[in-house]
C-alpha cells in the first residue's frame, strides 16, 4: 500500500514551540504528515530558525507591507498553494483571519488555543482563568472557522490549577499539554481518522472513555 503524507504548511508569529513539536512528532516514519513550510507574519520570528535548521522551507510574509489584511491574505494564500499545502496549522499565529482565507481552508486548518474552549476565547487566558477560579484549565486543538476561537474541537488537554498558581505557571503546564495534542489532533485529521460531523468531530478507533476528571481528587 502506498503512503502518502499531507504536506502541512505552519503559521508562527513567535518564539514557535507548537510548531517544533509538530516537527518533531513528523519525523517518525509511520506519520502521515510532513511539514513542508513554515510561514511567519514576523521576519525575526524565533521559530523560522529553528525550522531552517532542520531543513524545512520556510517564509515570511509581513502583514506590515500590505494595505489590507486581503492582501495579506492572498500573499500568504499564494505561497502556501506554491508549497503544496494540504493542511495549515496555526501554531501560535497572532493575526486575525478573514472569512475569504478561512474559507480557502475550510475543513483543512487547525488552530492551537490555550483553554478550554469555548471558554476563554482571545487573549491572556491563562490569568482569566485564575480570576473566575476554575479548577480545570486546558489547551483546545480546533478547526478553524470564521468566528475567533470557535469551531469543531479535535483534541483537548485539560490540566488541574493549583493553589498558588500564577498565569506563568499554569500557562507552563498548559503549555507541556500542548505539545502532546498538537501532534495528536494533526495525526488524526492527516490520516482521516478525525472527521467533521457538525459541530462535533468523530474519530475512528476512540478508545473506551475514561472516567470523568475530578479536581480535586475526594
Ligand atoms: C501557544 O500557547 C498557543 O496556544 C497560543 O500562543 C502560544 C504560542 O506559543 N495561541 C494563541 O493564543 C492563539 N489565540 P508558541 O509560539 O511557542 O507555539
Amino acid at each position: 500500500m502506498t503512503f502518502s503524507r499531507k504536506r502541512v504548511g505552519v503559521l508562527i508569529s513567535g518564539r514557535g514551540s507548537n510548531m517544533r513539536s509538530l516537527v518533531e512528532a513528523a519525523r517518525a516514519e509511520n506519520f502521515p504528515a510532513e511539514i513542508a513550510l513554515v510561514l511567519s507574519n514576523v521576519a525575526d520570528a524565533g521559530g523560522l530558525d529553528f525550522a531552517q535548521k532542520q531543513g524545512i522551507a520556510t517564509a515570511v510574509v509581513d502583514h506590515k507591507l500590505f494595505g489590507d489584511r486581503e492582501g495579506f491574505e492572498r500573499a500568504m494564500n499564494e505561497t502556501l498553494v506554491a508549497h503544496g499545502v494540504e493542511i495549515v496549522c496555526l501554531a501560535g499565529f497572532m493575526r486575525l483571519l478573514t472569512p475569504w482565507f478561512v474559507e480557502q481552508w475550510r475543513g483543512r486548518m487547525l488552530n492551537i488555543h490555550p483553554a478550554l474552549l469555548p471558554s476563554f476565547r482571545g487573549l491572556h487566558t491563562h490569568a482569566r482563568a485564575l480570576e473566575e477560579g476554575v479548577k480545570i484549565h486546558g489547551a483546545t486543538v480546533h478547526f478553524v472557522v470564521p468566528e475567533l476561537d470557535a469551531g469543531p474541537i479535535v483534541v483537548q488537554a485539560a490540566v488541574p490549577v493549583l493553589d498558588g498558581d500564577t498565569p506563568e505557571a499554569l500557562g507552563a503546564r498548559v503549555l507541556a499539554q500542548e505539545h502532546r495534542i498538537y501532534p495528536l489532533a494533526l495525526k488524526l485529521v492527516a490520516s482521516g481518522a478525525a472527521r467533521i460531523e457538525g459541530a462535533r468531530v468523530r474519530v475512528e478507533g476512540e478508545p473506551e472513555a475514561p472516567d470523568a476528571l475530578l479536581w480535586p481528587r475526594a
